[in-house]
């Protein structure tokens, strides 16, 4: 898999949590060392849910500097804000042109937003051919995401596929890379982490507040004494993804070993939560000191980004007859 290209995007909608970090930013942050990678800010896509300006402007901000303070190195990887290379949307309404509404109208998460009320706007109907359209741009080979976005790269797959067979082979059919191993990473009350079911506990959390939220964690009522199945405890799957392999085996053997209260448990998993993230939490605080040098990553990463664009948008313009 070595020296692929691979691409993957994050929209700006709210805090981060334990469930994106584990999900996506940390394997997305692994590939940089043996490839090439262009990461985004999804800002267009997030314009669907027509959040406030102001509140847009925050939270692409707030996603540059977490993934900075993750780890992401600009010196490797292109980090850059979609909307700041905007030959995208000339590839997306090129694209649009041999992506049959159908195709968009079987989309679950279109259905699934309709089906909680949101209004059909059309950028929400043609949020998958922007998509593809971010993919296709960069020539991307590898596109990390989670399994709700499998039918997005599949419509991506269905229009590059459509499109090099009318105009010729132009555009690189990507392979998907959908985290199913990757565990569901598990809330506060034990179903799926995520913003809309108010369970999660966000990456860089300090002080009292989160460390209620360790011991509000949902678990059984197995007394203190009694021996306790670790594997199905929510606590103990977060002390996994972040103790050392032999600090997880000794917990596991306390939970079966009865004698140990699950309070006990939820102090040691936010001590080991604000362990791990305590050196990244020291950058994000620098980063949050010096927009200027976060908006310099990013305005260097655009210029990077379009480069390739402008040479895909040509190639694209001349094929069907633009240029
Ligand atoms: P949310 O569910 O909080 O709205 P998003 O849908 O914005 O999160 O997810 C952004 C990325 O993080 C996606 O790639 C998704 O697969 C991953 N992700 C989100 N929540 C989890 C989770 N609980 N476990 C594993 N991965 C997750
Ligand atoms: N739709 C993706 C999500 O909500 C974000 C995204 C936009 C994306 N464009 C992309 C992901 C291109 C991968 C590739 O998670």
């Amino acid at each position: 898999m070595a020296g692929k290209r691979v691409l993957s995007g994050v929209q700006p909608s709210g805090t981060l949590h334990l469930g994106n970090y584990f999900g996506m930013i940390r394997p997305a942050l692994q590939m940089q060392q043996e490839n090439e990678c262009f990461y985004f800010i999804a800002n267009y896509h997030a314009m669907t849910q027509l959040p406030e300006p102001a509140l847009l402007r925050q939270r692409t901000f707030d996603v540059a500097v977490d993934f900075l303070a993750c780890g992401l190195d600009p010196s490797k990887t292109v980090f850059f804000r979609q909307s700041d290379v905007p030959e995208v949307q000339e590839l997306s309404w090129i694209i649009g042109c041999v992506t049959p509404v159908g195709l968009l109208e079987r989309c679950h998460s279109y259905k699934d937003k309709l089906a909680h009320g949101q209004e059909a706007n059309h950028g929400l109907f043609s949020y998958p051919v922007l998509m593809a359209a971010d993919i296709l741009l960069y020539d991307s080979h590898l596109v990390p995401v989670g399994k709700d976005q499998k039918q997005h790269l599949e419509v991506t797959r269905d229009i590059a596929i459509r499109f090099n067979n009318q105009y010729g082979e132009i555009l690189v059919v990507p392979e998907p890379m959908i985290q199913e191993e990757t565990a569901i990473i598990p809330g506060l009350d034990g179903q799926k982490m995520s913003k809309s079911y108010n369970n999660i506990i966000e990456i860089f959390g300090e002080g009292k507040a989160v460390r209620q939220k360790f011991m509000r964690m949902v678990t059984d009522s197995t007394p203190m004494e009694d021996p306790k199945d670790p594997e199905k405890c929510n606590v103990f799957a977060l002390y996994k993804l972040i103790a050392a392999p032999g600090e997880v085996e000794e917990m596991r053997q306390r939970y079966l070993a009865g004698g140990m209260g699950y309070g006990h448990a939820k102090q040691a998993l936010y001590d080991k939560y604000t362990e791990h993230f305590a050196e990244m939490r020291e950058r994000r605080k620098e980063l949050v000191a010096k927009p200027e040098l976060v908006e310099d990553v990013l305005r260097d990463g655009a210029n990077r980004a379009r480069k390739i664009a402008r040479a895909t948008l040509d190639r694209v313009r001349a094929a069907v007859g633009l240029a």
